[in-house]
């Protein structure tokens, strides 16, 4: 299938789901702290999504497939060793120098935005904690800078896997980016490992999301009971950074983008 490009009214609609996704992240920020719980930091992304941003949390309920259960939170967040579609919760305070991810997905006027961010609780954690996170922020910017009109999806996920394998970390494999619109999961898949030169290419208007999950330890990951919480093997810390991109003339314009971002 023939992945949709965006008209200029389109890119509009995409440009504020994505603005709104990005702004639910910075209004949280404040309120990552040891000892809060991510059920806490869910009801409070939740409220400012519904009442502030007038827009529809994407995770509630949804179901990646069907017979799937639906998820039951507005937010994913994600601890440690765990690497993605981790649901909140009451028990577990937050503690300091624990590695957290928080997914957010809006709708907006019927266009999803699709974004995350790692935190290191109460600001400093361990040495390979925060190299694990730096790391694959940098996997996403170097992904992000290889977009552009007739580059091909493989050159996108070959810089991410050669920037993780060098630093002796892994990428996960089972899990990935997507085109976005008014759907939340639409074709192509975005592996975050892969071939220069190989696969699809990439043509001015396209919306997809690049979000690579880097694992310190091993790659393999394992699907909790819950039928959606996912986390590494070995137990090993994983982390993860997301954006949603529009492919442009001459490369991608970020429309998930923080202002905490210099990109
Ligand atoms: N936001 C995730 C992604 O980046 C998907 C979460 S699906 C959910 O694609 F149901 F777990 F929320
Ligand atoms: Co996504
Ligand atoms: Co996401």
């Amino acid at each position: 299938m023939a992945d949709s490009l965006k008209t200029p009214e389109e890119i509009a609609g995409m440009r504020a789901a994505g603005a709104a996704a990005a702004s639910v992240l910075e209004m949280i920020t404040p309120y990552v702290v040891p000892g809060v719980s991510t059920a806490a930091l869910n009801a409070r992304c939740h409220r400012f999504i519904v009442e502030e941003l007038g827009c529809i949390p994407a995770p509630l309920n949804y179901r990646g497939a069907p017979g799937q259960t639906p998820f039951p939170a507005s937010v994913c967040t994600s601890v440690n060793h765990v690497v993605c579609h981790g649901i909140p919760t009451e028990g577990k305070a937050l503690k300091r120098g624990d590695l957290l991810n928080i997914d957010v997905t809006v709708i907006k006027d019927g266009w999803h935005g699709d974004t995350s961010k790692m935190f290191i609780v109460g600001g400093t954690g361990s040495v390979l904690g925060e190299r694990l996170s730096r790391v694959a922020q940098e996997c996403l910017y170097l992904g992000i800078e290889a977009v552009r009109p007739g580059a091909t999806l493989g050159d996108i996920g070959h810089v991410i896997q050669r920037h993780a394998e060098a630093q002796r970390f892994s990428v996960v494999r089972e899990y990935c980016g997507h085109g976005i619109g008014r759907g939340f999961h639409e074709p192509p898949q975005i592996l975050h490992y892969g071939r220069p030169g190989t696969g699809e290419v990439l043509k001015e208007g396209m919306t997809f999301t690049i979000e690579p999950m880097i694992n310190a330890g091993r790659r393999e990951v394992k699907l909790l009971k819950d039928g959606w919480t996912v986390v590494t093997k070995d137990h090993k810390p994983s982390a993860q950074w997301e954006h949603t991109l529009l492919v442009t003339a001459d490369g991608a314009e970020i429309l998930t983008r923080r202002s905490e971002e210099t990109l």
